[in-house]
């Protein structure tokens, strides 16, 4: 059994499902269910016992203690954050509470667990030998690039830039001490933009899929040649499955999609693809709506991993280049207008209202 934390996100959500696609060992996903989980991403699961959710805080040491313990857990996949840039600039506080201090709990009800544990044991029982937590980060840790800059590697100095990145940087350290001084088998990635079905449209994809189809502004942050490292959400959650099953305790792999495009680039493609998918009733292209707005302050000017590592060590690539992963992406949300509704109405957090409180448990 593992325990995913924040699986009710983009990018948990997307791990969730493609876990069990891809084989049968049960998930724990605890979440707390923010603005940004919403359990409707899992609807595909409502009837597999092989998921169980739990709504809860990973900063609330005794309740994922009593799950590690309960669920004789073998490792853990630690996605549960705060996660977007523009919020961690408004409103800091939160990023510190989940980012720091939440995974420094989750971190402490982990090593309480692993200690508990067997040296070694047999193949499907959990041992400290085999334990392993999985830390997902970001290359926003690294800070930003110059246009000549080569990518970040593993050994790129941190820089964060933004309330975020240095809490998912503080989040980092914390996890190499767990290794370092107390054994935690450990394994981080530092991850570039994802991009694909389930994410919420307040980050850049789509926010601006969403608008353009309302027939509202797309807005450009600046003068839009900010460069993103694109990576398809699936190739993410096949690199996450890869280090989970041979990455190295302690190692830090960097994973990203060799896509470096500028913020514009990525929405001019995105208008082009709707122009065909979906036209608009007058016969213009959607980037007639495209709007150059005030920058993000500290706006990081570029990011790009080099991430021949996990390839070179672990095997891993990226399967979807950008021209058909964004294809696919503009297809999902066009055929789950159901879905981009619910989240933009907030419809989604009556039916959690309802259906949840605090610290509860479903299967399927
Ligand atoms: P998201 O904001 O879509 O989802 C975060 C999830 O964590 C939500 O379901 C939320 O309810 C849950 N959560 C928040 N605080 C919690 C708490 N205290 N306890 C339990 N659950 C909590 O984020 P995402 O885009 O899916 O990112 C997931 C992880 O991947 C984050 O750690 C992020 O830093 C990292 N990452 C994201 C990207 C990206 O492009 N989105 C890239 C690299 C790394
Ligand atoms: O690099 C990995 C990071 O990617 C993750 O760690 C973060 O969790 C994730 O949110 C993402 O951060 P970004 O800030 O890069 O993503 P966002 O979608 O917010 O913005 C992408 C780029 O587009 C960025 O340069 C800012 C710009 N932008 C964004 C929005 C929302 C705009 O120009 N206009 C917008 O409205």
């Amino acid at each position: 059994m593992i325990l995913v934390t924040g699986g009710a996100g983009f990018i948990g959500s997307n791990f969730v499902l493609d876990w069990l696609r891809h084989g049968n060992e049960p998930v724990v996903n605890l979440d707390k269910l923010t603005y940004a989980g919403n359990l409707r991403n899992l609807d595909a699961l409502a009837d597999d016992r092989r998921h169980q959710f739990v709504r809860g805080d990973i900063g609330d040491r005794d309740l994922v203690l009593s799950l590690l313990r309960r669920e004789r857990i073998r490792a853990v996949v630690h996605f549960a954050a705060e996660s977007h840039v523009d919020r961690s600039i408004h409103a800091p506080e939160d990023f510190i509470q989940t980012n720091v201090v939440g995974t420094f709990r989750l971190l402490e009800a982990v090593r309480a667990h692993w200690s508990d544990l067997p040296p070694d044991a047999a193949q499907d029982e959990p041992s400290r030998a085999r334990f392993r937590f999985v830390h997902v980060s970001t290359d926003e840790v690294y800070g930003t690039l110059a246009p000549e800059d080569p990518p970040f590697t593993e050994t790129t100095p941190y820089q964060p830039n933004s309330p975020y990145a240095a809490s998912k940087a503080a989040s980092d350290h914390l996890v190499r001490s767990f290794h370092h001084t107390f054994g935690i088998p450990v394994v981080t990635t530092n991850c570039s933009n994802n991009y694909g079905p389930f994410q919420f449209p307040e980050k850049l994809i789509p926010l601006c899929i969403h608008n353009a189809l309302a027939g509202r502004p797309l807005p450009i942050y600046g003068d839009g040649q900010q460069v993103r490292d694109w990576l398809y959400v699936e190739d993410h959650t096949a690199a996450i499955r890869t280090v989970l099953d041979r990455g190295m305790p302690g190692e830090t792999y960097n994973v990203g999609g060799w896509n470096e495009k500028p913020n514009l680039e990525v929405v001019r493609t995105l208008c082009s693809i709707l122009d065909e998918l979906a036209p608009r009733r007058d016969g213009r292209s959607y980037a007639d709506q495209i709007t150059f707005v005030t920058d993000r302050p500290g706006h990081d000017r570029r990011y790009a991993i080099d991430a021949r590592k996990v390839e070179r060590s672990l095997g891993w690539r990226p399967r979807e280049t950008f021209e058909s992963g964004i294809r696919r992406t503009v297809r999902w949300y066009l055929d789950h207008a159901e879905w981009v509704a619910d989240v933009t109405s907030g419809g989604y957090r009556e039916w959690i209202a309802k259906h949840y409180s605090a610290a509860t448990t479903s299967r399927g």
